[in-house]
């Protein structure tokens, strides 16, 4: 059972079926392409097949109990697809408050190393001092100067605490299986290491151990998440357009952008989507802009940007497509309470959900910006499950590659990276550069 549905006819007086039937062969020869792993950048196609051996996910599920018994507090260091994942799961799959939770036997969970501030390091250095700490060092190549700064940082505040030794229980390493400074570090010290495979990708490795150790260690079932996964890869395996959704989506994608609405903005009415939507950009981003061509993706949290954004989007320029990303049920019933004297004028809505509300304030936003101009579709997810999250993570991912196969670039690639970092080297005198 799909756990994900699609409604497209806000874009039916943008995209004709005409315009859409004449891209399907393109689509199919894309499709096959891929399944056949002659697609451009076809070493990394190690996220297609999600799932990991019985012993790995054991092994990850051991380390995170062990981290949950051992720890107050579990620092993430990583950026881009190396932390981006498991915040976007934790964010969307455990409560709002998370870190007040502790009570609840979860430990408190930061991520760094995905940015060089003095201030917000410093400031979680001394936030967790004077707790129990471990920490999960994430680097595919293992040489990345964000995550490699912080990782001294902890690794020394927690040698301070535990000694040297103390620390080898304390410090999980997820980098490749044999390169690298990051893996010398964990040979030398013979910390607990995970390994991200060859042909996985940072963006493509959610459901590899970058993303899944942490999410095991914030006491969510991982077996349940690649689970949901495996689905969206039964589903969107599909050649055909109607039956699978996510080359549906791609192909609206590519004749959006071909009709020149260059940005996609995925909006939400759930802030446990707010990192979700940081992993939707990161992926697209990354996979789609390249050779001067992509769709730029931002994203919004209504309803509290149509108090700032909406306006933009209601009457801006006109440029742009919309995403709604929805969830069917919420985990928490929360109902408007009447009040006897109805001095605030709520009494039209006592008894009604929030969910009701924030329904309605969707269709009112579709409507609107549909009439603004504004093609927009929306998907629905079922729930707040980590079934449900695989299958979006799955789902966004195949998508994201054929929209990319489309425009004729490599999905999995990103050369445009290199450029800041080989000014900052230089301008840094990193030896070498
Ligand atoms: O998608 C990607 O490949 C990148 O965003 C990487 O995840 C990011 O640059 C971090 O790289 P690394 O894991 O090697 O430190």
């Amino acid at each position: 059972m799909s756990r994900l549905s699609l409604d497209l006819n806000n874009l039916k007086t943008f995209i004709s079926e005409k315009d859409l039937e004449a891209i399907y062969p393109k689509v199919l020869s894309y499709h096959e392409m891929l399944e056949n792993g002659q697609g451009l950048g076809s070493d990394f196609l190690g996220w297609k097949k999600p799932g990991l051996s019985k012993a790995v996910l054991a092994e990850i599920n051991e380390v995170a109990k062990s981290v949950r018994e051992l720890c107050q507090v579990f620092i993430v260091i990583g950026i881009g697809g190396s932390y981006i994942g498991s915040q976007a799961g934790i964010t969307f799959l455990k409560p709002s408050f998370l870190n007040q939770l502790y009570k609840e036997g979860l430990p408190e969970i930061y991520f760094c190393g995905h940015n060089i501030s003095s201030d917000y390091h410093s400031d979680l250095l001394d936030l967790v001092e004077k707790y129990d700490v471990c920490l999960n060092v994430i680097s595919k190549s293992g040489t990345t100067t964000e995550p490699a700064i912080a990782f001294r940082l902890f690794k020394k505040l927690i040698e301070k605490k535990y000694g040297v030794d103390g620390a080898k229980d304390r410090i999980v390493v997820t980098t490749n299986s044999n390169k690298g400074t990051l893996n010398t570090l964990a040979k030398e010290q013979g910390y607990q290491k995970f390994i991200i495979p060859d042909d996985v990708g940072g963006r493509f490795s959610v459901l590899s151990p970058v993303g899944l150790l942490p999410m095991a260690v914030a006491g969510i079932d991982i077996g349940k998440l690649l689970a949901g996964a495996c689905k969206g890869e039964e589903l969107y395996s599909q050649p055909s357009l109607v039956e699978n959704n996510a080359y549906h989506y791609a192909a609206y994608r590519y004749l959006l952008y071909q009709k020149g609405l260059i940005t996609e903005i995925l909006a939400s009415f759930q802030p446990s989507l707010h990192h979700f939507a940081e992993w939707w950009k990161q992926l697209v981003g990354e996979s789609e802009g390249k050779n001067q061509k992509g769709i730029f993706p931002a994203s919004v949290e209504f309803t509290t940007d149509l108090h700032s954004l909406g306006q933009w989007i209601q009457e801006g320029k006109r440029n742009i497509f919309e995403t709604f990303l929805l969830i069917e049920n919420s985990n928490r019933e929360l109902k408007i309470p009447a009040s006897q004297n109805d001095s605030d004028g709520l009494n039209y809505l006592a008894g009604k959900t929030l969910d009701h509300v924030n329904k309605k304030a969707y269709e009112a936003t579709a409507l609107a910006h549909k009439e603004g101009g504004v093609p927009n579709l929306s998907i629905t997810i079922k729930d707040r499950s980590p079934e449900s999250l695989g299958q979006l993570f799955y789902f966004f991912e195949k998508a994201v590659v054929m929209t990319s196969y489309l425009n004729d670039v490599n999905p999995f690639d990103q050369p445009g990276v290199e450029l800041y970092k080989k000014n900052m080297f230089k301008l840094l005198n990193k030896p070498g550069n």
